[in-house]
């Protein structure tokens, strides 16, 4: 139970109890100071919002699946029943149907995705699926991939046209590449870390004992298709054996049993340590650059709400096209209100449900809210926020096309903006509420990651009178 609640249900108590002149000794109030449990009829959960005589001017977080609520279109006095069909899973993710400020008429996109919707594409030993511009048409700027390989599958030797991006989600990996200069690179990578092939490098990806491992790609073009790969085993199927008996100094019949078409995803023998299988030819030499990168391993900022990992060109200078960063947001904390000038946001959320809304400048803006697996997009300086709306941890990732991650905080830009200004702008009737604000921004720092003091505030939050 939220705290506000407790003290509007609290209240209500008190002033049936002094109408009804219930003996003090047992009031809720005495209860409460003697550590004792309230009466089940002053327990009650808060009210379903999703009715017609539900009112809640400030708008308060609702999550509608932690509480197994059914969302009909009801809001402040607006709105009627549902007499159609109605898909109940649906609607509790879709918080948009009926939670402002949702003033865009339809004009703002969908700016939310989720993997479970996306074909998925089953080999042996693994699977894949995608969000491209073609699954969620804001996705323009990156794609993503989500591949789960199994103990020994390979993910087979390959390149592609974009840069490639990568955060490990679970288990261990083992990724190859091959430098511009000739260099050999291998490294095994866990949970948290990442890797970065920009465009061309060959490289491939094989799950380590003992389950695999699953992760999430990125790729800097929204665009790209994990069928567009080039594909060792699909190039020699498409050149003439004679080519290729020339190319690598062998009769033909060395060829003969080569595989026929692609092989992509496939079971592969138990791989030994990275030094048995480092290639020991005499013109081997180690790479000298590092594709990959611990990044839960990062000391974090933390913050009042929660902890940042920033992860791009400046402490992983390979990535010079993907810039990302990690969030743990506490319940109830909110990633405060800010927004990106210079890529679009491609939100991947790992842990949590979280609601945001997306302010899109001409009166729009919507609201959107996300669970485990979901992506979501914040088209570039949009202002937005993410609030933990459910009673876990909020873990997710955001991540840009971008050689640096940049953000502008709302806070920090009024605290550092002339305070007649701000006065003039806000609060131009009520010089009490202007002062009160002034005063709390007057040492504007950043707090990416903000919770609101423990006890609320001083002053009532927000009804939520059920009539
Ligand atoms: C590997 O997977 C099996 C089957 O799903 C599971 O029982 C086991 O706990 C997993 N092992 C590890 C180390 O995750
Ligand atoms: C690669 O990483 C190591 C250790 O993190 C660091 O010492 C080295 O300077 C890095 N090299 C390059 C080229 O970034
Ligand atoms: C951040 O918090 C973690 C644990 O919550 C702690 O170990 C670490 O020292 C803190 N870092 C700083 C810079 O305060």
């Amino acid at each position: 139970m939220r705290l506000s609640t407790a003290v509007t249900v609290l209240g209500a108590a008190l002033i049936s109890d002094f109408a009804a002149a219930v003996p003090v000794q047992d009031s809720p109030r005495q209860r409460l100071l003697d550590g004792k449990p309230l009466p089940a009829k002053y327990r009650k959960d808060p009210p379903d919002p999703y009715r017609p005589g539900y009112r809640d001017p400030n708008d308060g977080a609702v999550d509608s699946i932690g509480r197994k609520l059914d969302p009909l279109p009801y809001r402040n006095g607006d709105g009627t029943s549902v007499l159609g069909p109605w898909n109940r899973e649906r609607a509790r993710q879709n918080p948009d149907l009926v939670r402002p400020p949702s003033t865009d008429h339809g004009n703002m996109p969908n700016l939310r995705w989720s993997f479970v919707d996306s074909h998925v594409r089953i080999e042996e030993g693994g699977w894949t699926r995608q969000t491209t511009v073609r699954e969620l048409p804001a996705s323009i700027e990156l794609a993503g991939v989500n591949m789960r390989l199994d103990e020994g599958v390979i993910r087979e030797l390959h390149w592609h046209k974009e840069a490639e991006w990568a955060y490990v989600l679970d288990g261990r990996v083992r990724v190859t590449a091959l430098d511009y200069e000739g260099g050999t690179f291998i490294d095994d990578l866990s949970k948290g870390d990442l890797w970065y092939f920009p465009a061309g490098v060959p490289h491939s990806l094989q799950g380590l004992s003992p389950n695999g491992t699953e992760f999430l790609l990125i790729f800097d073009d929204g665009h790209f298709s994990e069928e567009s790969t080039f594909i060792l085993t699909d190039w020699l199927a498409h050149t003439p054996k004679s080519v290729i008996s020339k190319n690598f100094h062998l009769p033909p019949e060395i060829f003969a049993h080569i595989p026929p078409s692609e092989r992509y995803i496939f079971q592969g023998s138990q791989p030994g340590s990275i030094s048995d299988e480092f290639p020991k030819g005499k013109h081997v030499k180690t790479s000298k650059y590092n594709f990959t990168h611990r990044m839960l391993s990062q000391p974090p900022k933390n913050t009042t709400g929660g902890q940042v990992r920033i992860t791009d060109s400046r402490n992983f200078p390979i990535s010079k096209t993907v810039a990302a960063a990690h969030l743990t947001i506490a319940p109830g904390a909110l990633r405060e209100m800010h927004w990106h000038p210079n890529a679009d946001e491609w939100s991947f959320f790992i842990r949590g449900r979280a609601r945001v809304t997306v302010f899109g400048a001409e009166g729009s803006a919507r609201t959107f809210d996300y669970q485990p697996g979901d992506v979501g997009i914040v088209p570039k300086n949009m202002g937005h926020f993410v609030e933990n709306i459910g009673d876990d941890e909020v873990e997710m990732l955001e991540i840009f096309r971008a050689d640096e991650f940049r953000d502008f905080s709302l806070f920090q830009w009024l605290g550092e903006t002339p305070r007649r200004m701000v006065a003039d702008t806000l609060f131009k009737g009520d010089k009490e509420a202007g002062e009160r604000f002034l005063k709390e921004i007057g040492d504007a720092g950043k707090d990416e990651i903000t919770l609101p003091p423990k006890g609320g505030y001083d002053e009532a939050e927000g009804g939520e009178d059920e009539l």
